[in-house]
């Protein structure tokens, strides 16, 4: 989506970026544009009333020279007096940038700065983002290889590439930069951050998810995190290649995802919740009428048969929110064969398992919790918070009811990610739900780069309490020779005991 601007009508509503400095009452230019957008004012910009404190400048992370930085200030601000950069959001980037640029080497003339080829072809670069785009953010955006991008005020800007988290030298010119880039950004999805709404989620053109928090509640300037889509989502296949996973799990996880068990997956932010549940749904059969639920679309199922849905936040008045509940309990009347829901986290938890245990099987969703059992008190205490007045026995045996599996996502400490559990929910022992574990992936040791060596295993259960279902799709034999060739034997030729808590 690089530079890419929507021709939405809507989005000349947009406020336009906020000048580095105002520009100057009767700055002459012959420039053709400057006498076109001359009747009209350049205050159509929203900005924020959060002073512009100056960026702490940490000296190692520039990537540029201070002189760079004066350039480009002199050659903004000139420019800035010398079109109406309000005009300019207007036309398709394309006609922008060739105007921008007809300007700036321009300007650069008049002004006779000393530069290279090279180095003005960068301040172009630059200067287009920064009017036309998303500023220092483009060059990340451009990136396939960052899955995420979290702005921590101006100066300073990370990255998520491979699982490692860096430190870029991206930085803003000052906070008034990057709120109006925020601003940029949220507006495109009709809603508004700033000081009195400084919490604001959003989603940019191309799908990547987007989070801001301003000031006074970010309080070192705003806090911007975008977890950048995906287009080519992880297939099963790729994840035992990363070694998320062992072949005879993918397989045994094939087979959960076909026979129609009911799934949790279960994970920390960024585990891979959301890439392991679309890897599930690839196994789902072409002829099931598949209903999905989530806060921001992600999911792309390969089936004919599927409606999307998407929850929508309240508008600026605060009206108008349509919640996960809301749309969950709704699939129950659109006569779904399976009901996906991408991200649990509140009283809908309550429906999913309603829909699981009435006929939905093969149903799914996501959780953020630490661990298969963690997954299970997770569950119970979004359905009491979601005023449901049941007692806890009843809403365990309702978990026990529901829920067949729960896989288990896990973000380690070296960066990579794994699949760590493939567990059973069993029943009830008194008040206590009872867990089984299939597969697991324990860790052995750590190599001298800080990787971790690890291995999956299988728990020695032969007969998964799903066998019946399996057996119904004519998949045991292949289930039956998946956990067999999952098991681990010690240096004695017996085989790894169980790990089941
Ligand atoms: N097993 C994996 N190996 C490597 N990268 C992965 C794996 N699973 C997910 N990812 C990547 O990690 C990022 C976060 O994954 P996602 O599924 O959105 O996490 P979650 O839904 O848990 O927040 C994505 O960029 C995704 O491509
Ligand atoms: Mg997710």
């Amino acid at each position: 989506m690089f530079g890419k601007r929507t021709n939405d009508p809507s989005s000349v509503a947009s406020p336009a970026p906020k000048p580095v400095t105002a520009p100057k009452a009767g700055a002459g230019s012959s420039s053709p544009a400057a006498k076109q957008s001359a009747a009209k004012p350049t205050t159509t910009a929203k900005t924020p009333s959060a002073p512009p404190k100056p960026a702490p400048e940490p000296e190692k992370q520039r990537s540029h020279s201070e002189e760079y930085y004066d350039v480009k200030t002199t050659v903004f601000n000139a420019l800035i007096d010398t079109i109406d950069l309000t005009q300019l959001s207007k036309p398709d980037s394309v006609a922008a940038r060739e105007e921008i640029r007809d300007i700036v080497s321009e300007i650069i003339q008049l002004k006779n700065v000393v530069m290279s080829i090279a180095e003005q072809a960068e301040l172009l670069e630059d200067i287009c983002n920064d009017v036309l785009g998303y500023g220092p953010l483009e060059p990340l955006l451009a990136r396939d290889d960052i899955a995420d991008i979290m702005v921590n005020g101006a100066a300073t800007t990370f990255i998520e590439v491979n699982g490692k988290v860096q430190k870029t030298g991206v930085r803003f010119a000052d906070n008034t930069q990057l709120m109006n880039i925020c601003q940029r950004i949220v507006s495109q999805v009709g809603r508004r951050v700033d000081e009195s709404s400084p919490i604001c989620d959003a989603r940019l053109p191309d799908g990547s998810r987007v989070n801001v928090i301003a000031p006074p509640l970010a309080i070192d300037g705003p806090a911007l995190t975008i977890r950048k889509f995906k287009k080519d989502k992880l297939k099963l296949e790729q994840l035992v290649k990363f070694g998320s996973i062992t072949p005879e799990a993918k397989t045994i996880l094939e087979i959960i995802g076909r026979v129609r068990c009911n799934i949790l997956i279960s994970g920390g932010t960024g585990s891979g919740k959301t890439t392991l549940l679309n890897c599930l749904t690839g196994s789902i059969d072409l002829d099931e009428r598949i209903i999905t639920c989530e806060d921001s679309a992600e999911l792309q199922l390969q089936q004919p048969h599927v409606v999307r849905l998407e929850t929508r936040p309240p508008n600026l008045e605060g009206e108008g929110e349509i919640t996960m509940r809301a749309l969950v309990k709704n699939c129950l009347r659109m006569r779904p064969e399976r009901i996906i829901v991408g991200e649990v986290r509140g009283p809908e938890a309550f429906d999913l398992l309603q829909a699981m245990n009435t006929g939905h099987d093969g149903s799914m969703g996501t959780l953020h919790s630490n661990s298969p059992r963690e997954a299970i008190s997770r569950l119970e205490s979004m359905i009491m918070m979601g005023g449901f007045a049941l007692p806890v026995t009843t809403i365990r045996e309702m978990i026990v009811g529901s829920v067949d599996i729960i896989v288990q996502a896990s973000r380690l400490r070296d960066g990579t990610r794994k699949i760590t559990h493939i567990t059973e929910v069993m029943g009830m022992e008194g008040e206590v739900v009872t867990l089984q574990n299939l597969i697991v992936y324990e860790i052995t040791g750590e190599d001298a780069n800080g990787k971790l060596i690890g291995r999956h295993r299988s728990t020695g259960i032969s007969r998964p309490a799903f066998w019946e279902r399996a057996s119904y799709y004519g998949e045991t034999d292949r289930l039956a020779e998946a956990l067999a060739a999952s098991e681990v034997y010690d240096e004695h030729g017996n085989p790894v005991g169980d790990s089941n808590g």
